[in-house]
């Protein structure tokens, strides 16, 4: 094309119509493109894609608005929380309501097979418990471990606590208020270590767990249902060395523990 004229003619309606088609226009220079580019880089958004985010620096532990929101557990939601017997016995470390007015006592958790299908609960530790941590060391406990022998337990094959976690003064009685107050832990306890069985020593503990103020007379011999479970009563272990009268119930009563035991190990 030789015609200057018809060049820029033809060069207006060529920019016509891209004005048509896009809109107004303007050319910018180099150095306004590379400055426009740097605008850009700095306003681009920090996560662009999600896929993008699981690579980014990882988020912080809690927002502001997460904190804001945290609610404070109650102590039946904490107790309820606990997984394993571990983390329930670090719970009752913690709590001063599980101590008695004996001051300075140690905490008697419970011992033995945590998946035990028998499970043996006393009513409160005593001087020798207090002092190994540990339920039934004394001589009731010795007197205890024959009684599982004579029917063919041993300690590794149940699990053994007391409705008190900690020592009593003068091993008097536990008060109602502190049985109510270790109750959430023990029945928690229960429920983690899951017996098929439970067998009660002493007419205190069983009252207290079937809530039922009657004589050990009354509650022997049976298997009462609780909590899905059955619980046996019987002579505590301290209360036979001081009456040999009462061996022979006892035996029988344990004998009757053993066969149901067995039966219910059987139908799985
Ligand atoms: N008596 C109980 O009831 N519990 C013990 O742990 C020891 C003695």
């Amino acid at each position: 094309m030789n015609n200057p004229e018809e060049f820029v003619e033809r060069a207006s309606r060529f920019l016509k119509q891209q004005r048509e088609l896009y809109g107004d226009f303007s050319v910018r220079l180099e150095e306004e493109v590379k400055e426009a580019e740097k605008t850009e880089e700095a306003h681009e958004p920090e996560v662009a894609f999600e896929s993008d985010a699981e690579h980014s620096s990882p988020k912080p532990e809690s927002t502001e608005l997460e904190v804001e929101t945290k609610v404070e557990l109650t102590p039946a939601q904490r107790i309820a929380k606990c997984a394993t017997l571990d983390e329930l016995r670090a719970l009752c470390e913690q709590d001063e309501k599980l101590r008695t007015d004996l001051e300075g006592t140690n905490l008697v958790f419970g011992v033995g097979n945590a998946n035990a299908n028998l499970m043996i609960i006393g009513e409160a530790p005593g001087q020798n418990e207090d002092q190994q941590g540990e339920p039934f060391v004394g001589q009731a406990g010795q007197m205890l471990d024959k009684i599982m022998e004579a029917i063919n337990f041993k300690r590794e094959d149940i699990y053994i606590t007391n409705i008190l976690k900690h020592r009593p003064p003068d091993n008097r009685d536990p008060k109602a208020e502190e049985s109510q107050r270790s109750l959430p832990y023990l029945l928690r306890q229960i429920e983690l270590v899951d017996p098929k069985l439970i067998l009660c020593v002493g007419r205190i503990s069983a009252t207290i767990l079937l809530n039922k103020d009657t004589t050990l007379k009354n509650l022997r011999q049976k298997f009462h249902p609780f909590h899905g479970r059955e619980l046996m009563a019987t002579y505590h272990p301290a209360a036979l060395l001081r009456n040999k009268q009462w061996k022979r119930p006892a035996w029988e009563d344990v004998q009757m523990l053993r066969k149901r035991y067995d039966e219910l190990m059987k139908e799985g």
